[in-house]
């Protein structure tokens, strides 16, 4: 099978960065020549990539096409290019919904997908909408495929994915808060890294749980975890998250 990244930015260094990392099996990987700097450096880490020509020369030579352009460069370029019928298109591109792809790329074999940056390391969920099952064969090598139905509920999963930067925040937050404490920045930031990494790690390890059970768990009635929490929430901070989720969700 041959692959083509029609755009070499973050994300698809990300995804291909977690295909070398697999044992998933392929001929070769075409990148768009943009961007030059990404482009250049991945071809001559791995062998098996190629730097295409051109858009047309990388869809014209690979099976499955990977769009990893931005929604306005999409709206600007995907109608004047052409996808033969037998293409496979991986769409990773947040806010061009399935009809508008189709009608922009005149073909249907089009999948939503949802990758993120993690799936560098082949972890994290990935996001697929509609259901198909080589899309899923292909992703269930770098991360938790989640199938959805409807385009509406993958919506929601893309309100959800933009929640790195406001957890990346929160961690640095603690971080900073520790620092103005007097600790020192690295030893503050490394102990926030290892408190956040454990959190989480333990959320997965307790799957029987349930989120609200874990939240439960992990307080003493009256003590320091049930006072922050109950503060936060008195603050109305989940009740923010959720408003600021419902209007991001509107962008989709
Ligand atoms: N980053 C994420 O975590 C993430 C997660 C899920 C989905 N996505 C989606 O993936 C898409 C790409 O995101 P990204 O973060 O990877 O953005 P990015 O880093 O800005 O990458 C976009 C790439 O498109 C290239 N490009 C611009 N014009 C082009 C053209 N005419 N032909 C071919 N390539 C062109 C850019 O090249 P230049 O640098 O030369 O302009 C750049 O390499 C977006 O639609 C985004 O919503 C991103």
């Amino acid at each position: 099978m041959i692959l083509g990244f029609l755009g070499t930015g973050h994300i698809s260094s990300s995804v291909i960065e977690g295909i070398f990392k697999s044992k998933l099996k392929f001929k070769k990987i075409y990148l768009s020549p943009r961007n030059r700097v990404i482009a250049k450096k991945l071809s001559k880490r791995f062998k098996k990539i190629q730097i295409s020509k051109n858009n047309q020369q990388l869809i014209d030579k690979s099976n499955w096409v990977f769009l990893a352009i931005t929604p306005r460069v999409g709206e600007k370029i995907l109608k004047d290019l052409y996808f033969k019928k037998n293409k496979k298109i991986i769409s990773f591109i947040s806010t061009i919904n399935l009809k508008k792809l189709k009608e922009n790329t005149k073909n249907k074999n089009i999948t939503r997908v949802i990758p993120l940056p993690f799936i560098g390391m082949k972890k994290g969920p990935i996001v697929i909408f509609p259901p198909d099952k080589s899309v899923k064969n292909f992703f269930k090598h770098l991360g938790k495929v989640v199938e959805v139905k409807s385009e509406k509920v993958s919506k929601s999963f893309w309100a959800t994915s933009s929640f790195m930067a406001p957890f990346y925040n929160l961690v640095s937050a603690t971080s900073d808060w520790l620092t103005s404490k007097g600790v020192n920045r690295k030893e503050a930031e490394d102990y926030t890294r290892e408190l956040f990494l454990a959190l989480a790690e333990d959320a997965i390890n307790k799957k029987k749980l349930s989120l609200k059970q874990l939240v439960v768990e992990s307080q003493t009635p009256g003590g320091t975890n049930a006072f922050v929490l109950k503060e936060l929430k008195k603050k109305k901070f989940y009740k923010v998250q959720q408003k600021v989720l419902n209007s991001i969700f509107k962008k989709f």
